[in-house]
């Protein structure tokens, strides 16, 4: 299923007087399976364009939809289920809690969804699979280097077997060659498990192998190329 900003903005007012967009105008059509990069400096507006597909924070005007789907006009409860039914999550700074182990924080969200024990202890074991780490699921998280908490963080984020993942700037504290390997890692999933990206970034030299680059500019996406990846 497709989903679809159109017309998007996003205004946030600091106050009475002051209001600041944070999206404009914004048309994004990511079909399933694609492969997509949100480019652009700090404070272009990348991460309220992730949020706003998240339905973690709510457009201004314009809709924002999956499938046939209106997510503005679903309740709090509703957005945040079709959340986790349908999407993970990778940060720029991982966000695993330090006191769990990585398959104890791949487990954790899968719990929220209420898997069984056994099917619980399959999802875990596939998805540190998927990231190479099948060996290293009972270290704690400063037992690993950055690169591997970024795979303990994508395996969370693949383990509900979601649709859609969301990852801001997802290679911004990692060297270059570790954040090459991470988006080979995202390359492919999504080529395996027909797993749609987005993610943002800064970084010019990754987006040679992003099939869909849209560039984001003052809250605007200003232009967009599709390479053949
Ligand atoms: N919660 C907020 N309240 C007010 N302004 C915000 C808020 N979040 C973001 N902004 C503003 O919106 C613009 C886009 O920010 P953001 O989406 O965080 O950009 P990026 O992720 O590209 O750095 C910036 O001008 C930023 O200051
Ligand atoms: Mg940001």
């Amino acid at each position: 299923m497709q989903f679809e900003l159109s017309h998007v903005d996003k205004v946030y007012e600091s106050s009475e007087e002051i209001k600041v967009y944070g999206a404009k105008n914004v048309n994004i059509k990511i079909p399933e399976a694609e492969f997509m990069a949100l480019v652009g400096p700090s404070g272009s507006g990348k991460t309220t364009i992730l949020n706003l597909i998240a339905g973690l924070i709510l457009p201004t005007a314009g809709s924002l939809k999956h499938g046939g789907e209106d997510i503005t006009s679903m309740s709090l409860e509703e957005r945040t289920k079709h959340r986790l039914d349908y999407m993970g999550f990778v940060f720029q700074d991982y966000q695993l809690l330090p006191i769990l182990t990585a398959a104890e924080n791949i487990e954790f969200p899968l719990q929220l969804k209420g898997f069984s024990k056994k099917e619980i202890k399959e999802r875990v074991e596939w998805a540190l699979t998927q990231v190479g780490l099948e060996k290293l699921g009972n270290r704690f998280p400063s037992q690993l280097s950055g690169g591997q908490q970024q795979r303990v963080s994508i395996a969370r984020a693949i383990a509900g077997r979601p649709q859609l993942i969301l990852a801001d700037e997802p290679t911004a504290n990692l060297d270059s060659k570790t954040a090459q390997e991470i988006i080979e890692l995202f390359l492919k999933l999504n080529k395996e498990f027909k797993l749609t990206f987005i993610f943002s970034t800064h970084d010019q030299r990754l987006i040679d192998q992003v099939r869909t680059v849209l560039y984001v500019k003052d809250g605007q996406i200003s232009e967009s190329r599709v390479h053949n990846v």
